[in-house]
C-alpha cells in the first residue's frame, strides 16, 4: 500500500461545491469563479447557493435571511446563561463550549442554526470577554450586519458590513481542506451535523490553517519598518519558522483569495492606511522564500490579506479564527449535507511501523 504523507494529492471525495485549481490560481464556487461571487454576493445569496438542493430543493437568499435570523435568537438564548465560563477562555475556545452545547434533539435544522450559532458566539464571547453586556440578535438585519450590531451595540458602518460580507463569502469553501475533510469524516459516520461542525472547528483553529492571520499581524508589528522586512523574514527561516500568510497545500501560484480580500481592503479608509506597508512585507516574503525555499513555490495564501481586512474593520486579532468559522461553516454545512446524502464511510488505513510481537519478545529476551 502506497503512503500519501498528509494525504497530499489523494481525492477523497467527489463533490459539486468547490474546486480548488491549485496550478492556475483559481477558485470556482458551486460553478461561479470566486471573483463573480465576492463582493457582489450577500451572505445570505452565498449560502443560498451552497445549500440549494442538499438542504432543501429551493432556498433563497430571502428565505435563509429570515430563518437565520430566527436562527440567531434560539442561539442566543441558548448562550447567554453559559457567558459567565465561556468569558473565561479564548475566544476560539469559548466558541468551541458554547457549539459543543447544542443538543442534537434541537428541532430548527441543524444547518442554519450551527451557521447562526457561530455569529452569535462568536460575538457574545468577545463582549463578555471585554466586561460588556451582551447585545441581542436582531432577526431582521442581515447576516453579517447582524454579527457587528452583536459586537459593537451600535450600527455598524456601511462599508465594514460590506468588508466583512465580502470576507464571509470568499473563505465561505475551499476544496477539501483539513477542516472540511475533519467535518466529512465525522458526518461519514452519522455523528450529525453539530458533532460534524464542532470537529470542523477544532480543526480550523490551529494555525497551519485558520488560526494564521493573527499572527500575520504580529509580524507586521515586529518588522515596524519596511527597510528591516527582509532581513527580520530571512531570520525567521533561518530559524525554521513559517512565514504565516505563505505557502498553500494546493496552490502552486498565488491564492486569488488573497486579490479579492486585497481590493476589499483598499476600499476602507482604515485599510489603506497599512496597505502600502503590507505590500512591501509581502514582497520581502516572496524574495526571501523563493531564495531560501528555492522550488516549493510559495505563495501569498489567503490569511496575510485576512488579517489586514478584519483589522480595518476594527476586529480584535484573537476573533479571527473565530469570524474566519463564521464564513467556513457555510461551506462545512453544505459538505456535511452532501456527504450523508451521498458519501460513504471514511475510513482508511495507516502503515504500522511499530515492532511485530516476535521481534519484541525476541529483543526482551
Ligand atoms: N514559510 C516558510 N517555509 C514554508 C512555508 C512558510 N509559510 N510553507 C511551507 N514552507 C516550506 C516548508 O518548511 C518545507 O520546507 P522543506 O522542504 O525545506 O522542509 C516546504 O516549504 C514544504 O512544506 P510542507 O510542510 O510540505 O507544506 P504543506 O503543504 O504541508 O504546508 C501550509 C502548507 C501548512 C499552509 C504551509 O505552507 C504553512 O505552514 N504556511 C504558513 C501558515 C499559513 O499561512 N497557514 C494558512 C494556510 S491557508 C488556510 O488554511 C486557510
Amino acid at each position: 500500500m502506497e503512503l500519501h504523507d498528509g494525504l497530499e494529492g489523494v481525492v477523497a471525495a467527489s463533490t459539486s461545491l468547490s474546486h480548488v485549481d491549485g496550478d492556475r490560481g483559481r477558485l470556482i464556487l458551486r460553478g461561479y469563479d470566486l471573483e463573480e461571487l465576492a463582493g457582489s454576493y450577500s451572505f445570505e445569496a452565498a449560502a443560498a447557493l451552497f445549500w440549494q438542493g442538499l438542504a432543501e430543493k429551493q432556498v433563497s437568499e430571502s428565505s435563509v435571511r429570515e430563518r437565520l435570523g430566527q436562527a440567531r435568537v434560539i442561539a442566543w438564548k441558548r448562550a447567554v446563561s453559559m457567558m459567565d465560563t465561556a468569558k473565561t477562555m479564548a475566544p476560539v475556545e469559548g466558541l468551541r463550549f458554547l457549539l459543543a452545547s447544542l443538543v442534537d434533539a434541537e428541532p430548527f435544522p441543524h444547518y442554519l442554526l450551527t451557521t447562526a450559532a457561530m455569529a452569535v458566539f462568536t460575538a457574545s464571547v468577545l463582549r463578555a470577554r471585554a466586561g460588556q453586556a451582551p447585545v441581542e440578535p436582531d432577526p431582521d438585519r442581515p447576516h453579517a450586519e447582524d454579527f457587528l450590531h452583536m459586537l459593537t451595540g451600535g450600527a455598524p458602518f456601511r462599508e465594514h458590513v460590506k468588508a466583512l460580507e465580502t470576507y464571509l463569502v470568499t473563505v465561505s469553501d475551499h476544496g477539501l481542506n483539513a477542516s472540511t475533510f475533519a467535518a466529512r469524516v465525522i458526518a461519514s459516520t452519522q455523528a450529525g451535523t453539530i458533532s460534524a461542525v464542532m470537529g470542523g472547528l477544532c480543526a480550523l483553529k490551529g494555525p497551519l490553517h485558520g488560526g494564521a492571520p493573527g499572527p500575520v499581524l504580529d509580524t507586521l508589528d515586529e518588522i515596524g519598518t519596511a527597510d528591516r522586512a527582509e532581513s527580520y523574514l530571512r531570520e525567521k527561516v533561518r530559524a525554521g519558522d513559517r512565514l504565516m500568510g505563505f505557502g498553500h497545500r494546493v496552490y502552486r501560484v498565488r491564492d486569488p483569495r488573497a486579490d479579492v480580500l486585497k481590493n476589499a481592503v483598499v476600499q476602507l479608509r482604515e485599510g489603506k492606511n497599512r496597505i502600502r506597508f503590507a505590500e512591501q512585507v509581502e514582497q520581502a516574503a516572496l524574495r526571501v522564500l523563493a531564495e531560501m525555499k528555492p522550488g516549493r513555490r510559495l505563495d501569498t495564501n489567503v490569511e496575510f490579506y485576512t488579517a489586514l481586512l478584519l483589522d480595518a474593520i476594527g476586529l480584535a486579532r484573537e476573533s479571527f479564527a473565530p469570524v474566519f468559522a463564521m464564513g467556513r461553516v457555510v461551506g462545512w454545512t453544505a459538505h456535511i449535507l452532501e456527504q450523508e446524502k451521498s458519501g460513504r464511510l471514511i475510513r482508511p488505513q495507516s502503515r504500522y511501523v511499530g515492532p511485530m510481537p516476535e521481534e519484541r519478545r525476541a529483543v526482551a529476551g
